[in-house]
């Protein structure tokens, strides 16, 4: 499928894949939107802890790269496990511009590190950042009790309606510890029903912009 990179409402880029519709990141802005679901209301639960992270769809690395610019900031030990089964090419990674946008030049080597770390690795991207990349579907996921919070970030359910059912879920479940937090920029009522007939706890928060709402899950 066609991939291109587009210019979202903060000033961020992203990847559309054009046949879909659909965007990495909200169009409305991709690192406003990172930030506000996965730090705002995820990581910083978790600020001062030593925790594992796993994220569905690791593809740009937008969200690794701004958990190690806070958890910098806010010392945290992060062992991040990023999932994807479709790698964003360097030609695509030249063309995103996070670095500058987040005035991160003191992270480039960092997020370059992050991308050219071999796949199926851990590998060591800073003094409290362990990354471990695995090119493989969510459906293969079979880890249990191992993360404390998980990004899930999957395209949506109009164009990927597989992934937010009860069977991805309950996979989500099983890999988290008790008092596990999961969180996505996912609202829908169906989404919302099928994690908490998996046994989660779901809250409904305030949205990102140009969203009224997102879900919140502890296990
Ligand atoms: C919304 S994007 C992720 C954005 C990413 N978190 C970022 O910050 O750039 C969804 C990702 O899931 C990947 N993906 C789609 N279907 C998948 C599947 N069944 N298994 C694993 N990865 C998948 C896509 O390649 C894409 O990178």
């Amino acid at each position: 499928m066609e991939r291109k990179i587009i210019t979202t409402g903060d000033g961020s880029k992203t990847i559309q894949i054009s046949d879909w519709d659909e965007q990495y990141h909200s169009k409305h802005g991709a690192v406003q939107e990172a930030y506000h679901v996965f730090i705002k209301h995820g990581l910083s639960l978790f600020f001062g802890k030593n925790i594992h992270i796993l994220e569905i769809g690791f593809g740009t690395g937008l969200n690794a790269l701004i958990t190690r610019i806070e958890s910098k900031k806010n010392p945290t030990e992060i062992t991040y496990r990023g999932v994807e089964a479709y790698p964003v090419s360097p030609e695509e990674l030249e063309q995103l511009n996070y670095i500058s946008e987040l005035k991160a030049e003191e992270f480039r080597s960092d997020f370059e590190k992050m991308h050219t770390a071999p796949w199926e690795n851990d590998v060591r991207i800073s003094e409290n950042f362990l990354l471990k990349k695995e090119q493989k579907f969510f459906a293969d996921i079979d880890d249990e009790n191992v993360f404390d919070l998980v990004y899930f970030d999957a395209f949506g359910a109009r164009v990927q309606p597989e992934l937010w059912t009860e069977d991805i879920f309950s996979k989500m479940y099983c890999a988290m510890k008790k008092d596990g937090v999961l969180v996505t920029y996912a609202a829908k009522g169906s989404v919302r029903r099928a994690m908490l007939a998996v046994g989660f706890e779901v809250e409904r928060l305030p949205g990102p912009p140009g969203k009224r709402e997102m879900l919140r899950a502890k296990k």
